[in-house]
């Protein structure tokens, strides 16, 4: 089941056919825009921090997280798999790092994370503050990005690395499809209750 319709106002912006499940755990929602097709699965967290753009048809998977108290930028066509975790700001090395410690203690930095159209990270990968995932860029199940990935290129292992390109082509040629009306986009179907109830 979905957020209550007074839920969904406290977001910045929601744009046509979101999907936000009734258990992720979001917070400072009023930071947070959502476009058209954006999905939201339970157990996910999200936090608003300064800001946080969720672009169109992106997918938020279960047990991912976009927290840290910073910003992040992500862009359309974007997926983000289980158990991913975007850490947009960080305790410092310098300074006690436990939120829990009184601020005088602390020293956290907020960063910037962007994740450009069409990529994607896949389960349990790590990005670190003030990355940019490149567009089309892979990150591999289980990577730590500690470097900006270039565009349409694939990465993998601790600390990320290289190991492959990604074709564009492909993508492109789907797009064009999908702009001469060949098919439709996933965010117009309709999900049927009984898929609802399973969740
Ligand atoms: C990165 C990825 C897309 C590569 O896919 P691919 O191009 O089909 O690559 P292959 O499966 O042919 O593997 C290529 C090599 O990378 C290695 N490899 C693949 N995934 C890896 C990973 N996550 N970490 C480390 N090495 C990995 C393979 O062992 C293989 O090594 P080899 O050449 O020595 O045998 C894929 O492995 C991956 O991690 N996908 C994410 C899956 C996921 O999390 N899905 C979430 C639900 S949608």
């Amino acid at each position: 089941m979905y957020k209550s319709a007074e839920f969904m106002q406290r977001f910045k912006s929601v744009g046509q056919k979101v999907q936000v499940f009734e258990h992720a755990l979001v917070l400072k929602p009023e930071m947070i825009s959502l476009a058209d097709g954006a999905r939201i699965d339970d157990y996910s967290r999200l936090e608003g921090g300064k800001g946080l753009n969720i672009g169109k048809c992106v997918h938020i998977c279960t047990f991912s997280s976009i927290y840290g108290g910073g910003s992040a930028e992500i862009g359309d066509y974007v997926g983000i798999t289980q158990g991913v975790r975007l850490i947009t700001g960080t305790e410092q090395i310098d300074s006690v790092m436990t939120a829990a410690a009184p601020p005088h203690l602390r020293n956290p930095r907020a960063g910037h994370i962007v994740m450009e159209p069409h990529s994607f990270v896949g389960a349990n990968a790590v990005i670190l503050p003030d990355i940019v995932i490149g567009e089309g860029a892979v990150v591999s199940a289980g990577a730590v990005v500690t470097k900006n990935v270039p565009p349409w290129t694939i990465v993998f292992g601790v600390p990320a690395r290289k190991i492959g390109i990604r074709p564009k082509q492909p993508i492109e040629e789907l797009l064009a499809q999908a702009e001469l009306g060949q098919f439709q986009p996933v965010f117009q179907m309709e999900i049927p209750n009984q898929i609802l109830e399973m969740r």
